[in-house]
């Protein structure tokens, strides 16, 4: 049977995605894909020189973890879902406490190349 969602949730590698500074230090960024027929939405959180992508849907409740996709969700270093609060670790995605302490973010595999961010 064919999935109907309007949503994906992987990427190829090699498609552009942006900049390395469109994200500022400490801070995190939603990234909307147009695949086809389906949409992907990312997250890219930024600490230093490093950059952690992972895919932007709550582990509780499998919905994106800001209301906008201009939303910042860092909130005192954290990764912090707009709905019931959880809370994740930047650097791996893991949930450190709310309704799904102890399940992590989906990795999202990014490259970057020069200063541009690319899907790895
Ligand atoms: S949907 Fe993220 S904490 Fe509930």
């Amino acid at each position: 049977m064919a999935d109907p969602s309007p949503f994906c949730w992987w990427t190829p590698a090699g498609i552009a995605i942006g900049r390395m500074d469109e994200i500022e230090d400490g801070t995190a960024r939603v990234y909307e894909i147009e695949l086809s027929e389906r949409r992907f939405r990312g997250l890219i959180a930024r600490r230093g020189e490093r950059l952690f992508g992972f895919v932007d849907r709550c582990p509780h409740a499998a919905v994106p973890l800001t209301r906008s996709a201009t939303d910042d969700p860092i909130d005192n270093g954290l990764i912090q879902c707009c709905w019931h609060g959880a809370r994740f670790e930047m650097e791996s995605g893991y949930c450190v406490s709310g309704p799904c302490q102890g399940r992590s973010l989906s990795p999202w595999p990014i490259a970057v190349k020069g200063d541009r961010i690319v899907t790895a």
